[in-house]
Formats: C-alpha cells, structure tokens, sequence
C-alpha cells in the first residue's frame, strides 16, 4: 500500500513566471508581456495606449477601452520580462531538481517563442531549440518532461488582431502549433497537457456578479473552442507517436456546503458541475454534460457547435485527468455568510479550516475528497500538478531559510494523496506548484513564494537572482527518496 514504485514525485512551473527573456531569441510579445507587478493590496494592471494614442492601464481582467493596444511603458516594472532568468540558469535549476531526486518536472511552452505572432507559416527555429535544450537536460538528469502547451500566455497578435479564442481560426492556429511540438520532441516528451486550468475564465462569474452576464457569453464560446482544439490535439499526439499521453489541466478544489441546509448541498453541487465538471466531462466524455444546457440558458448563452465539433470532441478524449488543487471552498445560499478568497475558488469561509497569508484555505482532506470523486467519475490516471503555499519567507543571516509552515502543508497534502490512493484512486504524479520561487501569477509579486529554492529577487526586480536552498529543499528530498513515507 501506499505510493506505487513507479510513483512520479517532482515540480511545477509556467513559461511566463519563470524564463524572463520575454523579448530574446524572436521570441513575440505575449498578451501577458503587458502586465504590471502587484501585490496582495494592489492589482496587476495591463497597460496599454488608446486609439488616439494616449497611455493607459486596466485592472488585471478587466477589458481594455474599444481601440486600445498593449503597450509597455519605462515606468513601469513588468515582471514576466527578467521572471527569475530561467531561461539562461535552466541548467544550474535542474541541477538542483535533480538534486532533490525529481522524477518528472512539469513547465510550459510559450507559444510566442514558437511562432512569435501565432500565424507564421515556419516556426521560430530559436525558440524550439531553447526548449530541446531544455528537455534533453531534464532526458540527462532522468527526469520526465510533463509539458503545458498553452499556460496563459497568447502570442499579443493573437489576442489583439484576431480577438482571442472566441475567434474559431484559433483552433487551426493552436493544433499547427502542437503538431510543430509534437513532431519536434518525438521521443523526448511523453506528457502533454493542453490548456492550463482550462475552468478558469468560468469563475468570472465569482469575481465580478454584475458584470458576468455578457462576459460569459463570450466565456462560453472560447472554452467550446479550446475543447475542440484540445481533442484535435490529442488526436494529433496519437497520430505522431502513439506513446504520447495528453492529459486536461483544470483548477480543482473541493466545494462543500457551509451547512446541511438542503439548499447549501444543492448550491455545493451545482458550483462543482458548472465550475469544474462542465469542463472535465468534456474533455473526459468528449460529450457536454446534462446540466450544460441550464447553465447556458442562464447567461442566454448556448455556444456555437457544429457537427464536425461533436465528432471532435468524442475522438479527442484526454488520456490523463490532471488537476491543481490548492485549497476548498464552501457554497451556501445565505448571502450574508462570511467571503473567503482563493485561487479562483472562492466562497464562504469555512470555519474548520485554517487560512493562509493570502487568504487561500489549508485543507489537505479536501484533496483526498476531489481524488475519490474524479476517479469515481472519470476512470482515468490522475495527476495532481500543482499545489502549494505562497508565503513569506525570511532570510536568516547564516543564509538559512527555515519554511515548516510550508513543510507542514505538503505533508498534510501528502498524506491526503497517500490515503487516496488507499481507496484505490489511480493517482500517477505530484507537482508541486512553484517548485521554485517564481513571479505569482493573481499578484505579480515574489513576495509570494512557493518555492523549495529561493530566488533573490524582490517584487521591484531588483536582488542578484542567486538560488537558495530552504529548508523544504531537503525534506522534500527525503520525501522522494522514501517515496512519500516521510
Ligand atoms: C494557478 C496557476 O492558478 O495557480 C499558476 O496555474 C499560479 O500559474 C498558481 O501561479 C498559484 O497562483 P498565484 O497567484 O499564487 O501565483
């Protein structure tokens, strides 16, 4: 019992939180390029320059003026553009992944090094090669590439000339894209995930009530074409090398009811299907799901589908059921109940549960929870890849960083994971999120590090970008070599 062999313990990060080199090697402007460093008071804002030219910026999502373009200004600190350099350190980073006995190290690709505006007609030869690089480093160390094709990060052209995904010519553009990865690391990359937390544009609906209405209309649309782009995408894995395993990637949390009012369960149930399992069971079933039609009925909303989709969608089911999981969340139909933040999860705050500094719930049950009813429902080997805690962490004067709290919260997790797959859950894999200090992607500063490796670096991008070990660096060492029975 307990964690199989062949269980694969590692690291999470994303291209745009780490690599910098945001303009280097041909690489295009991403949409993402545009955004300013926050914090947990401040938001991240895009920046841009309106049609008659004048500069200004807008809260991290919420729509630009009509006309306006993204733009990047002196004044401003962008943090996506240094990240923490991984894209020149990459070799002394998995040195030290490899050091800590990782087995599989998750990253993602920026689709604007590729094909910097996204409609070229070759791909950006530069660009492929800084990943092959990195793949046959990781192929030297034995560790196993688990590779994100799209973590949000749009080439700019594709956001802004072509409107994004509720444009359909995107699917084309994104399957030529993955056919180009696919072909291009044969043999060296065996997983593959298709979009990062697909589910997430959904939870507008949490953020901003009022405004939900149209926005996800449009939601709607762009989440129907990446399903369909997902399943050509799988398809396409399997047609260049049957080996390939492509999995889904979707923000997971358990979603309680705050009490045993019937009316809480209903609203715990219906937030879980329309959250996650709208996505999960498209991408698993390669079918929409029976509550779909309700929920776009809500919004007036129904998506544009054709035939051809539906053959799509049912040939292109994922091999892998991936998630991340941070902390849960608890829906109710009181509306004076108390709020709780998290990522994308919030709800009411549940009062068993302790709270992060950033407001994220700490609850490792709620991950055996998920496991059991995604496998119960899905059938198919699961991955956890990503999970963490963002904190502050402090630099002693011997060099030392000392994290228990963070020790504290993997072990609670792996606990969770170790008794789901007691029940008999078929769970391969754990990232672990931010397995390095990286740029946090809701607030844009470094002050919230997940890492087991410190980067000196401040939220303003000053500090000598030099890597530390903290004290989870050799626990989770101990973790890997015990396969989890630490
Ligand atoms: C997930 C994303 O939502 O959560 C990551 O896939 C992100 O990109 C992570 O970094 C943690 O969120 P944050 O805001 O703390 O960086």
């Amino acid at each position: 019992m307990g964690f199989p062999a062949d269980f694969l313990w590692g690291g999470a990060t994303a291209a745009n939180q780490c690599e910098g080199a945001w303009d280097v090697d041909g690489k295009g402007m991403s949409a993402s390029d545009a955004m300013t460093a926050g914090t947990l008071t401040d938001p991240r804002y895009t920046t841009y320059v309106d049609q008659d030219g004048k500069p200004g910026k807008a809260v991290m999502f919420e729509d630009l003026p009509e006309g306006a373009r993204r733009a990047v200004f002196e004044e401003y600190y962008y943090p996506y553009h240094d990240g923490i350099d991984f894209y020149h350190k990459y070799k002394e980073d998995i040195a030290l992944f490899a050091e800590m006995g990782f087995k599989i190290f998750r990253m993602s690709i920026s689709w604007a090094r590729i094909f910097p505006k996204g409609i070229e007609k070759e791909p950006n030869r530069a660009g492929l090669e800084f990943y092959r690089r990195v793949f046959e480093e990781l192929k030297k160390r034995d560790i196993e590439p688990l590779v994100t094709i799209f973590h949000y990060d749009l080439p700019l052209y594709l956001e802004e000339e072509l409107g994004g995904w509720v444009n359909r010519d995107l699917i084309d553009l994104y399957e030529k894209y993955a056919r180009v990865l696919f072909q291009e690391y044969k043999g060296l990359v065996k997983y593959w995930l298709t979009f990062n937390e697909i589910n997430g544009p959904l939870m507008i609906r949490h953020f901003a009530p009022k405004e939900s209405g149209p926005k996800i209309r449009s939601v709607f649309q762009q989440l129907h074409h990446q399903f369909v782009a997902s399943a050509r995408v799988v398809r396409a894995a399997h047609e260049i090398d049957p080996g390939m395993q492509v999995g889904c990637m979707l923000a997971g949390g358990a979603t309680y009811p705050l009490t045993c009012d019937p009316d809480d369960v209903l609203a715990a149930q219906k937030r879980q299907q329309e959250d996650f399992y709208y996505c999960g069971d498209t991408m698993a079933r390669g079918e929409y799901p029976h509550f779909a039609k309700r929920f776009w009925n809500a919004f007036d909303a129904e998506p544009d589908i054709t035939e051809q989709d539906r053959i799509d969608l049912k040939e292109g089911t994922v091999d892998l059921f991936t998630f991340s999981y941070y902390s849960s969340s608890c829906a109710t139909a009181n509306d004076k109940a108390e709020k709780a933040k998290g990522n994308f999860t919030m709800g009411a705050k549940n009062p068993y549960l302790e709270y992060s500094e950033w407001g994220w719930s700490i609850d490792g049950k709620g991950l055996r929870y998920l496991l059991n009813e995604l496998y119960a429902r899905y059938q198919l080997p699961l991955m956890v890849v990503e999970n963490g805690l963002g904190a502050v962490d402090v630099v002693e004067k011997d060099g030392a960083i000392h994290d228990p709290y963070r020790i504290a919260y993997i072990q609670e997790h792996i606990t969770a994971m170790k008794e789901a797959i007691e029940d008999g859950v078929d769970l391969r894999a754990y990232t672990y999120w931010g397995c390095i200090d990286l740029v946090s992607a809701s607030t844009g500063e470094m002050k919230k590090r997940y890492g087991f490796i410190y980067v000196d670096k401040n939220n303003d991008g000053s500090g000598s970008f030099n890597r530390y070990k903290k004290d989870s660096f050799y626990w989770y060492k101990k973790v890997i070599a015990s396969n989890g029975e630490v």
